[in-house]
Protein backbone atom coordinates (compact mmCIF):
# COMPACT_ATOMS: atom_id res chain seq x y z
CA UNK A 1 0.00 0.00 0.00
CA UNK A 2 1.16 3.71 0.02
CA UNK A 3 0.39 4.35 3.55
CA UNK A 4 3.00 5.05 6.46
CA UNK A 5 4.13 1.35 6.19
CA UNK A 6 1.66 0.06 7.96
CA UNK A 7 1.66 -2.35 10.29
CA UNK A 8 5.52 -1.60 10.66
CA UNK A 9 5.94 1.54 12.58
CA UNK A 10 8.17 3.90 11.20
CA UNK A 11 11.22 1.86 10.80
CA UNK A 12 10.45 -0.95 9.01
CA UNK A 13 12.46 -2.28 5.70
CA UNK A 14 10.97 -1.20 2.37
CA UNK A 15 9.43 1.81 3.81
CA UNK A 16 12.43 3.93 2.98
CA UNK A 17 11.74 4.94 -1.18
CA UNK A 18 12.98 8.37 -0.96
CA UNK A 19 16.03 7.31 -0.08
CA UNK A 20 18.94 7.80 -1.79
CA UNK A 21 20.13 4.20 -3.42
CA UNK A 22 23.65 5.31 -3.26
CA UNK A 23 24.44 6.04 -0.13
CA UNK A 24 25.69 3.34 1.46
CA UNK A 25 26.11 3.19 5.31
CA UNK A 26 28.05 -0.02 5.89
CA UNK A 27 31.21 1.55 6.27
CA UNK A 28 30.29 4.00 8.52
CA UNK A 29 30.73 2.35 11.49
CA UNK A 30 32.23 2.96 14.43
CA UNK A 31 36.55 1.03 15.68
CA UNK A 32 36.00 -2.46 14.64
CA UNK A 33 38.65 -3.08 16.24
CA UNK A 34 40.74 -2.30 19.73
CA UNK A 35 39.63 -3.68 23.42
CA UNK A 36 36.69 -1.75 24.53
CA UNK A 37 37.26 0.48 27.62
CA UNK A 38 33.53 -0.83 28.61
CA UNK A 39 31.61 -3.98 27.13
CA UNK A 40 27.80 -4.55 28.20
CA UNK A 41 25.58 -6.90 26.99
CA UNK A 42 21.55 -5.99 26.56
CA UNK A 43 19.77 -9.31 26.11
CA UNK A 44 16.08 -9.02 25.20
CA UNK A 45 13.22 -11.30 26.20
CA UNK A 46 9.40 -11.03 27.03
CA UNK A 47 8.52 -11.16 30.43
CA UNK A 48 5.77 -10.15 32.79
CA UNK A 49 6.63 -7.83 34.46
CA UNK A 50 4.92 -6.01 38.11
CA UNK A 51 5.00 -2.27 38.34
CA UNK A 52 5.31 -1.13 42.34
CA UNK A 53 0.97 -1.10 42.93
CA UNK A 54 0.93 -4.97 41.60
CA UNK A 55 0.27 -3.81 38.29
CA UNK A 56 0.81 -6.46 34.85
CA UNK A 57 2.35 -5.49 32.11
CA UNK A 58 3.37 -8.04 29.16
CA UNK A 59 6.60 -6.32 28.72
CA UNK A 60 9.74 -7.18 26.41
CA UNK A 61 12.88 -6.22 28.88
CA UNK A 62 16.50 -5.52 28.40
CA UNK A 63 17.97 -8.30 30.88
CA UNK A 64 14.63 -8.91 32.94
CA UNK A 65 14.31 -5.09 34.09
CA UNK A 66 12.20 -2.43 33.77
CA UNK A 67 13.39 0.18 32.59
CA UNK A 68 16.40 -1.66 31.32
CA UNK A 69 20.15 -0.90 33.26
CA UNK A 70 21.64 1.94 33.76
CA UNK A 71 24.91 1.87 30.98
CA UNK A 72 27.67 3.84 32.48
CA UNK A 73 30.64 5.04 30.96
CA UNK A 74 33.38 7.81 30.54
CA UNK A 75 33.77 10.08 28.01
CA UNK A 76 36.13 9.25 25.50
CA UNK A 77 35.44 5.26 26.14
CA UNK A 78 35.24 3.02 23.56
CA UNK A 79 31.75 1.08 24.50
CA UNK A 80 30.89 -1.77 23.11
CA UNK A 81 27.44 -3.47 23.63
CA UNK A 82 26.44 -6.55 22.24
CA UNK A 83 22.43 -7.11 22.03
CA UNK A 84 21.19 -10.40 22.36
CA UNK A 85 17.68 -11.52 21.46
CA UNK A 86 16.35 -14.13 23.32
CA UNK A 87 12.65 -13.24 22.39
CA UNK A 88 9.93 -15.16 20.54
CA UNK A 89 8.83 -13.00 18.27
CA UNK A 90 10.32 -9.71 18.78
CA UNK A 91 12.85 -8.33 16.03
CA UNK A 92 14.80 -5.32 17.32
CA UNK A 93 17.49 -3.01 17.36
CA UNK A 94 19.12 -0.33 20.07
CA UNK A 95 19.29 3.56 19.10
CA UNK A 96 21.37 5.73 21.41
CA UNK A 97 19.40 8.90 21.91
CA UNK A 98 21.07 11.76 21.85
CA UNK A 99 24.23 10.36 21.05
CA UNK A 100 25.89 11.51 17.71
CA UNK A 101 27.46 7.90 17.13
CA UNK A 102 28.50 6.91 13.56
CA UNK A 103 25.61 5.82 11.15
CA UNK A 104 26.05 2.27 10.83
CA UNK A 105 25.93 1.94 14.80
CA UNK A 106 22.78 4.03 15.08
CA UNK A 107 20.88 1.20 15.32
CA UNK A 108 17.50 2.03 13.32
CA UNK A 109 15.91 -1.06 11.40
CA UNK A 110 15.23 -0.76 7.94
CA UNK A 111 17.94 2.18 7.40
CA UNK A 112 21.29 1.40 9.26
CA UNK A 113 20.61 -2.10 9.97
CA UNK A 114 18.20 -5.13 9.70
CA UNK A 115 16.30 -5.82 12.97
CA UNK A 116 18.05 -8.23 15.25
CA UNK A 117 16.03 -11.81 14.48
CA UNK A 118 14.99 -13.88 17.13
CA UNK A 119 18.01 -16.17 18.37
CA UNK A 120 20.32 -14.09 16.76
CA UNK A 121 22.61 -10.77 17.64
CA UNK A 122 24.32 -7.63 17.14
CA UNK A 123 27.16 -5.37 18.42
CA UNK A 124 27.13 -2.28 18.55
CA UNK A 125 30.63 0.20 19.26
CA UNK A 126 31.38 3.22 19.48
CA UNK A 127 33.28 6.31 21.36
CA UNK A 128 31.53 8.24 23.91
CA UNK A 129 32.28 11.64 22.60
CA UNK A 130 29.75 13.25 24.52
CA UNK A 131 29.08 13.42 28.49
CA UNK A 132 25.12 13.73 30.50
CA UNK A 133 22.16 11.83 30.60
CA UNK A 134 21.51 9.78 27.27
CA UNK A 135 19.23 6.89 26.86
CA UNK A 136 18.81 4.08 24.55
CA UNK A 137 15.60 2.18 23.09
CA UNK A 138 14.78 0.03 20.35
CA UNK A 139 14.10 1.23 16.75
CA UNK A 140 12.38 -1.08 15.37
CA UNK A 141 8.68 -0.80 15.53
CA UNK A 142 9.38 1.73 18.25
CA UNK A 143 6.19 3.04 18.97
CA UNK A 144 5.42 -0.37 20.52
CA UNK A 145 8.44 -1.93 21.39
CA UNK A 146 9.65 1.53 23.30
CA UNK A 147 6.11 1.01 25.24
CA UNK A 148 6.73 -2.77 26.23
CA UNK A 149 10.29 -1.39 27.87
CA UNK A 150 13.07 -2.36 25.37
CA UNK A 151 14.36 1.07 26.83
CA UNK A 152 16.71 2.24 28.94
CA UNK A 153 19.16 5.21 30.52
CA UNK A 154 22.89 5.67 29.44
CA UNK A 155 25.10 8.45 31.23
CA UNK A 156 28.71 9.30 30.01
CA UNK A 157 30.50 10.95 32.86
CA UNK A 158 33.20 13.97 32.58
CA UNK A 159 36.44 12.27 32.32
CA UNK A 160 38.73 15.13 33.77
CA UNK A 161 35.75 15.43 36.16
CA UNK A 162 33.85 12.12 36.98
CA UNK A 163 30.78 12.62 39.25
CA UNK A 164 31.86 12.92 43.35
CA UNK A 165 31.00 9.44 45.09
CA UNK A 166 29.40 11.63 47.73
CA UNK A 167 26.49 12.73 45.40
CA UNK A 168 23.22 10.58 45.75
CA UNK A 169 21.54 10.30 42.52
CA UNK A 170 17.74 9.31 41.00
CA UNK A 171 18.09 7.89 37.66
CA UNK A 172 14.21 8.12 36.57
CA UNK A 173 12.61 7.73 33.34
CA UNK A 174 8.90 8.69 33.39
CA UNK A 175 6.77 5.93 31.26
CA UNK A 176 3.11 5.44 30.76
CA UNK A 177 2.68 1.25 30.64
CA UNK A 178 -0.18 -0.86 29.33
CA UNK A 179 -1.27 -2.87 32.07
CA UNK A 180 -3.65 -5.54 32.99
CA UNK A 181 -5.29 -2.51 34.83
CA UNK A 182 -5.35 -0.19 32.14
CA UNK A 183 -2.77 2.69 31.25
CA UNK A 184 -0.96 3.28 34.12
CA UNK A 185 2.44 6.39 34.70
CA UNK A 186 4.84 5.86 36.66
CA UNK A 187 8.43 6.96 37.04
CA UNK A 188 10.59 3.87 36.22
CA UNK A 189 8.18 0.85 37.29
CA UNK A 190 7.00 2.87 39.84
CA UNK A 191 3.29 3.62 40.11
CA UNK A 192 3.43 4.40 43.60
CA UNK A 193 4.97 6.70 45.91
CA UNK A 194 8.53 5.74 46.35
CA UNK A 195 10.12 6.57 49.72
CA UNK A 196 14.08 7.14 50.17
CA UNK A 197 15.67 8.49 53.24
CA UNK A 198 18.39 10.95 52.27
CA UNK A 199 20.59 12.57 54.97
CA UNK A 200 20.22 16.14 55.12
CA UNK A 201 23.41 18.03 53.38
CA UNK A 202 23.51 15.39 50.56
CA UNK A 203 24.21 16.94 47.35
CA UNK A 204 21.39 15.37 44.93
CA UNK A 205 20.98 14.60 41.08
CA UNK A 206 17.77 13.96 39.38
CA UNK A 207 18.17 12.17 35.94
CA UNK A 208 15.29 12.60 34.47
CA UNK A 209 13.94 10.93 30.60
CA UNK A 210 10.81 11.47 29.30
CA UNK A 211 10.76 7.39 27.51
CA UNK A 212 7.19 8.08 27.19
CA UNK A 213 4.99 9.97 24.36
CA UNK A 214 3.77 13.58 24.72
CA UNK A 215 4.74 16.30 27.05
CA UNK A 216 5.24 15.74 30.93
CA UNK A 217 4.68 18.31 33.35
CA UNK A 218 7.23 17.44 36.19
CA UNK A 219 7.71 19.95 39.56
CA UNK A 220 9.99 19.51 42.54
CA UNK A 221 8.86 21.19 46.07
CA UNK A 222 10.78 21.16 49.24
CA UNK A 223 13.90 22.55 48.40
CA UNK A 224 15.05 25.00 45.90
CA UNK A 225 16.76 23.46 42.96
CA UNK A 226 18.54 23.95 40.12
CA UNK A 227 17.96 22.32 36.10
CA UNK A 228 21.87 21.60 35.22
CA UNK A 229 21.53 19.65 32.29
CA UNK A 230 19.61 19.97 29.03
CA UNK A 231 19.39 16.93 26.47
CA UNK A 232 22.43 15.87 28.67
CA UNK A 233 24.12 19.36 27.86
CA UNK A 234 25.17 21.06 31.01
CA UNK A 235 23.66 24.23 31.57
CA UNK A 236 26.23 27.29 31.41
CA UNK A 237 24.59 29.11 34.60
CA UNK A 238 22.08 27.40 36.34
CA UNK A 239 19.57 29.28 38.64
CA UNK A 240 17.71 28.49 41.56
CA UNK A 241 14.23 27.95 40.72
CA UNK A 242 11.27 27.17 43.17
CA UNK A 243 8.38 25.25 42.55
CA UNK A 244 8.38 25.74 38.61
CA UNK A 245 6.96 23.67 36.41
CA UNK A 246 9.10 21.54 34.04
CA UNK A 247 7.48 20.34 30.76
CA UNK A 248 9.86 17.51 29.16
CA UNK A 249 9.04 16.42 25.92
CA UNK A 250 9.04 13.06 24.84
CA UNK A 251 12.63 11.66 24.03
CA UNK A 252 14.14 14.77 26.22
CA UNK A 253 16.27 15.04 29.36
CA UNK A 254 16.67 17.07 32.43
CA UNK A 255 19.42 16.74 35.04
CA UNK A 256 18.55 18.55 38.27
CA UNK A 257 20.38 19.22 41.41
CA UNK A 258 19.96 20.21 44.91
CA UNK A 259 20.64 20.03 48.39
CA UNK A 260 19.22 17.76 50.56
CA UNK A 261 17.20 19.83 53.17
CA UNK A 262 15.94 19.08 56.58
CA UNK A 263 12.60 18.51 55.70
CA UNK A 264 10.81 16.22 52.88
CA UNK A 265 11.27 16.67 49.19
CA UNK A 266 8.75 15.95 46.16
CA UNK A 267 9.40 15.05 42.72
CA UNK A 268 6.40 13.93 40.73
CA UNK A 269 4.93 14.36 37.46
CA UNK A 270 1.76 16.93 37.59
CA UNK A 271 -0.58 14.45 36.25
CA UNK A 272 0.40 11.59 38.11
CA UNK A 273 1.03 12.77 41.79
CA UNK A 274 0.33 9.50 43.25
CA UNK A 275 3.53 8.23 42.18
CA UNK A 276 6.72 10.32 42.83
CA UNK A 277 9.97 10.61 44.53
CA UNK A 278 9.40 11.53 48.22
CA UNK A 279 12.99 12.21 49.31
CA UNK A 280 13.19 12.84 53.35
CA UNK A 281 15.59 12.29 56.25
CA UNK A 282 14.06 9.40 57.41
CA UNK A 283 11.94 8.23 54.30
CA UNK A 284 8.59 9.24 55.87
CA UNK A 285 6.98 13.20 55.85
CA UNK A 286 4.17 14.68 54.45
CA UNK A 287 3.65 15.42 51.06
CA UNK A 288 3.59 19.12 50.16
CA UNK A 289 0.74 19.99 47.47
CA UNK A 290 1.68 20.63 43.62
CA UNK A 291 0.26 23.82 43.06
CA UNK A 292 0.23 25.56 39.35
CA UNK A 293 3.88 27.96 39.38
CA UNK A 294 5.55 29.20 36.30
CA UNK A 295 7.05 27.05 33.15
CA UNK A 296 10.70 26.36 32.23
CA UNK A 297 11.77 27.97 29.10
CA UNK A 298 14.75 25.78 28.41
CA UNK A 299 15.35 28.17 25.74
CA UNK A 300 16.53 30.49 28.29
CA UNK A 301 18.98 28.88 29.80
CA UNK A 302 21.92 28.22 27.53
CA UNK A 303 24.53 25.34 27.73
CA UNK A 304 27.85 25.75 28.41
CA UNK A 305 28.73 23.55 24.87
CA UNK A 306 30.39 26.02 22.51
CA UNK A 307 29.24 27.09 19.05
CA UNK A 308 30.97 27.85 15.77
CA UNK A 309 27.21 29.57 14.92
CA UNK A 310 24.45 30.84 16.12
CA UNK A 311 21.29 33.23 14.53
CA UNK A 312 23.55 35.67 12.43
CA UNK A 313 25.56 32.78 10.57
CA UNK A 314 25.45 32.52 6.76
CA UNK A 315 23.69 29.02 6.13
CA UNK A 316 24.25 26.80 3.10
CA UNK A 317 20.99 25.31 3.17
CA UNK A 318 17.65 26.23 4.63
CA UNK A 319 14.52 23.80 5.43
CA UNK A 320 11.09 24.43 6.40
CA UNK A 321 9.32 22.05 8.28
CA UNK A 322 5.51 22.42 8.84
CA UNK A 323 3.93 19.88 11.30
CA UNK A 324 0.52 19.22 10.91
CA UNK A 325 -2.23 16.32 10.62
CA UNK A 326 -4.94 14.83 8.22
CA UNK A 327 -7.28 12.89 8.63
CA UNK A 328 -6.39 9.42 6.61
CA UNK A 329 -6.22 5.66 7.41
CA UNK A 330 -3.63 3.49 9.21
CA UNK A 331 -3.45 -0.16 9.37
CA UNK A 332 -6.93 0.06 7.97
CA UNK A 333 -9.02 2.32 10.43
CA UNK A 334 -9.39 6.02 10.40
CA UNK A 335 -6.83 8.24 12.12
CA UNK A 336 -5.21 11.47 12.07
CA UNK A 337 -1.73 10.82 10.27
CA UNK A 338 0.69 13.30 11.34
CA UNK A 339 2.44 15.50 8.19
CA UNK A 340 5.62 17.21 7.86
CA UNK A 341 4.91 19.73 4.42
CA UNK A 342 1.60 17.89 4.02
CA UNK A 343 2.89 14.65 3.78
CA UNK A 344 3.53 11.56 5.20
CA UNK A 345 6.55 9.13 5.26
CA UNK A 346 7.97 7.77 3.53
CA UNK A 347 6.69 10.55 1.08
CA UNK A 348 7.93 13.42 2.57
CA UNK A 349 10.77 14.57 0.58
CA UNK A 350 14.32 13.66 1.97
CA UNK A 351 16.55 16.55 3.46
CA UNK A 352 19.31 16.78 1.79
CA UNK A 353 22.79 18.33 2.97
CA UNK A 354 26.42 18.15 2.14
CA UNK A 355 29.18 17.41 4.29
CA UNK A 356 30.30 20.21 5.55
CA UNK A 357 27.71 22.76 5.33
CA UNK A 358 25.69 24.56 7.81
CA UNK A 359 22.08 23.68 7.68
CA UNK A 360 19.13 25.97 9.23
CA UNK A 361 15.55 24.51 9.88
CA UNK A 362 12.59 26.36 10.74
CA UNK A 363 10.01 23.78 12.13
CA UNK A 364 6.17 25.41 12.39
CA UNK A 365 3.64 23.60 14.32
CA UNK A 366 0.35 23.85 13.30
CA UNK A 367 -1.42 21.06 14.50
CA UNK A 368 -3.20 20.69 18.20
CA UNK A 369 -0.67 18.52 19.87
CA UNK A 370 2.95 19.11 20.90
CA UNK A 371 5.92 17.46 18.48
CA UNK A 372 9.39 16.70 19.80
CA UNK A 373 10.86 16.88 17.37
CA UNK A 374 14.71 14.33 17.32
CA UNK A 375 17.01 14.07 14.54
CA UNK A 376 19.47 11.41 14.80
CA UNK A 377 23.20 12.07 14.79
CA UNK A 378 23.75 15.65 14.63
CA UNK A 379 23.08 18.30 18.19
CA UNK A 380 20.83 20.97 17.06
CA UNK A 381 21.39 24.52 17.84
CA UNK A 382 18.49 26.68 19.27
CA UNK A 383 18.52 29.86 16.72
CA UNK A 384 14.97 30.87 18.19
CA UNK A 385 11.63 30.58 19.34
CA UNK A 386 8.88 32.16 18.45
CA UNK A 387 10.58 35.17 16.60
CA UNK A 388 12.68 35.29 20.17
CA UNK A 389 15.95 34.59 19.36
CA UNK A 390 18.33 33.22 21.86
CA UNK A 391 20.77 35.73 22.65
CA UNK A 392 23.01 33.98 25.90
CA UNK A 393 24.13 30.78 26.13
CA UNK A 394 24.15 28.60 22.97
CA UNK A 395 21.13 26.12 23.72
CA UNK A 396 21.74 22.80 21.98
CA UNK A 397 19.25 20.28 22.27
CA UNK A 398 18.48 16.75 20.66
CA UNK A 399 14.87 16.77 21.11
CA UNK A 400 13.14 19.84 20.23
CA UNK A 401 9.25 20.37 21.67
CA UNK A 402 7.78 22.45 19.62
CA UNK A 403 3.92 22.78 20.94
CA UNK A 404 0.58 23.89 19.04
CA UNK A 405 1.22 27.35 17.06
CA UNK A 406 5.06 27.69 18.50
CA UNK A 407 8.39 28.48 15.31
CA UNK A 408 11.51 27.39 16.34
CA UNK A 409 14.87 28.01 13.98
CA UNK A 410 17.06 25.22 14.53
CA UNK A 411 20.44 24.67 13.04
CA UNK A 412 23.41 21.60 12.60
CA UNK A 413 26.15 21.22 11.41
CA UNK A 414 26.26 18.43 8.60
CA UNK A 415 29.38 16.51 10.24
CA UNK A 416 28.70 12.75 10.25
CA UNK A 417 27.71 11.29 6.96
CA UNK A 418 25.03 8.79 6.77
CA UNK A 419 21.02 8.28 6.08
CA UNK A 420 19.09 9.58 9.32
CA UNK A 421 16.19 9.92 10.95
CA UNK A 422 14.00 13.18 11.88
CA UNK A 423 11.16 12.08 13.38
CA UNK A 424 8.79 13.73 16.13
CA UNK A 425 9.08 11.55 19.63
CA UNK A 426 5.52 10.81 20.04
CA UNK A 427 6.61 7.49 18.60
CA UNK A 428 2.95 7.17 17.57
CA UNK A 429 3.19 10.18 14.91
CA UNK A 430 6.41 9.18 14.01
CA UNK A 431 4.79 6.05 12.99
CA UNK A 432 1.87 7.35 11.40
CA UNK A 433 4.07 9.94 9.16
CA UNK A 434 6.12 12.32 11.10
CA UNK A 435 9.07 11.03 9.97
CA UNK A 436 11.52 12.42 7.25
CA UNK A 437 15.19 11.50 6.32
CA UNK A 438 18.34 13.91 6.46
CA UNK A 439 21.06 12.44 3.45
CA UNK A 440 24.42 13.35 2.51
CA UNK A 441 24.95 14.13 -1.14
CU1 LIG B 1 14.88 8.29 20.51
CU2 LIG B 1 14.60 7.94 16.42
O1 LIG B 1 14.66 8.07 18.46
CU1 LIG C 1 4.26 14.52 17.07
Amino acid sequence: GSGPAAGHGHLAAGSTRTTAESISVADLTGPRTGTPDKRFTLTATEAKMNLSSGAVIDAVVFNGQLPGPELRVREGDLVEVTLVNKTRNVPTTIHWHGIDVPNAEDGVAGVTQDAVAPGKSHTYRWVAGQTGTYWYHSHQQSSTQVRRGLFGPLVIEKKDAPQPANVKEFMLSSHVWDTDKGEVTSLNADDTLRREAVAPGTPVRIRLVNSDNFLKTFTLTGAPYKVTALDGNDVNAPTDLSRVKLPLGGGGRYDLEFVMPDGPVRFADLAAPQAGLLLSPDGKGELAPLTEVPEFDPTRYGTALPTEFGPDSTFDRSYELILDNKPGFFDGNPYYLWTINGSVFPDVPMLMVREGELVKMTIVNRSFLEHPMHLHGHRVLVLSRNGKRVTGSPVWLDTITIVDGETYEVAFKADNPGLWMDHCHNLTHAAMGMTVHLGYE
